[in-house]
């Protein structure tokens, strides 16, 4: 006796938990949505790749920087470049200590000469610094994809 009720419980729990996961998402109007749309096979579209809006480095100005501390944007074209790799690094040829005032280009900020655990300046780029587009991004025309409200705080220029 004791035993089906148990059963019986646990039963009940059961379909009450496979329920609630069989729920379908509704969204504020009540619709059914889904994030995959009704194909869950179809594989996902990557989105389409975009041209950058910047031209050849040394044909337009910075962007302005929206908050302190931010890695400026890149505002020249980087399509063309060569990929970063361990051995060669294209943006320090012009950004680099040794090339920037040749080349007229801004010069790689101070805290990319700071070791990493001790903080103290260095005669080479810390290594942690190598791979620039991991922080330093460049401007294609793309629409934030949710609204909001992030008002640029003004500022100088961050070392
Ligand atoms: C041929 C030289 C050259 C190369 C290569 C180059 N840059 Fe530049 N970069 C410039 C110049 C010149 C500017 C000044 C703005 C302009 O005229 O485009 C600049 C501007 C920038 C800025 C804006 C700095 C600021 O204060 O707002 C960033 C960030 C930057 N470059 C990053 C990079 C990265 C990352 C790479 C490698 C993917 C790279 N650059 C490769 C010449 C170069
Ligand atoms: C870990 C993130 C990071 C990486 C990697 C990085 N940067 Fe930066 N960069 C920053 C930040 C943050 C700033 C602004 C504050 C400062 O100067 O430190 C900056 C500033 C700059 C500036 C403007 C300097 C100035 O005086 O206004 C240039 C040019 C630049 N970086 C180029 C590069 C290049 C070229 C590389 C690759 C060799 C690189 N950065 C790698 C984060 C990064």
């Amino acid at each position: 006796m004791k035993n089906t009720l148990q059963f019986a419980l646990v039963a009940l729990a059961t379909s009450a938990l496979s329920f609630l996961a069989a729920t379908p998402a509704l969204s504020a109007e009540g619709a059914v949505q889904s994030l995959r749309g009704v194909d869950a096979q179809a594989a996902d579209q990557a989105p389409e790749e975009k041209t950058q809006l910047g031209r050849r480095p040394g044909s337009q100005k910075v962007v302005p920087r929206t908050f302190d501390k931010q890695p400026p944007v890149i505002p020249h074209a980087t399509e063309n470049f060569d990929e970063i790799t361990l051995e060669e690094n294209q943006c320090l040829s012009c950004h680099g200590p040794a090339k920037y005032k040749e080349k007229k280009a801004p010069k790689i900020g101070v805290s990319h000469f700071r070791n990493q655990q001790t903080g103290k300046l260095m005669k080479q780029v810390s290594s942690a610094r190598h791979n620039c587009v991991q922080c330093h991004v460049p401007q294609v025309d793309a629409q934030p994809l949710v609204e909001n409200t992030f008002q640029s705080v003004p500022q100088g220029k961050g070392k």
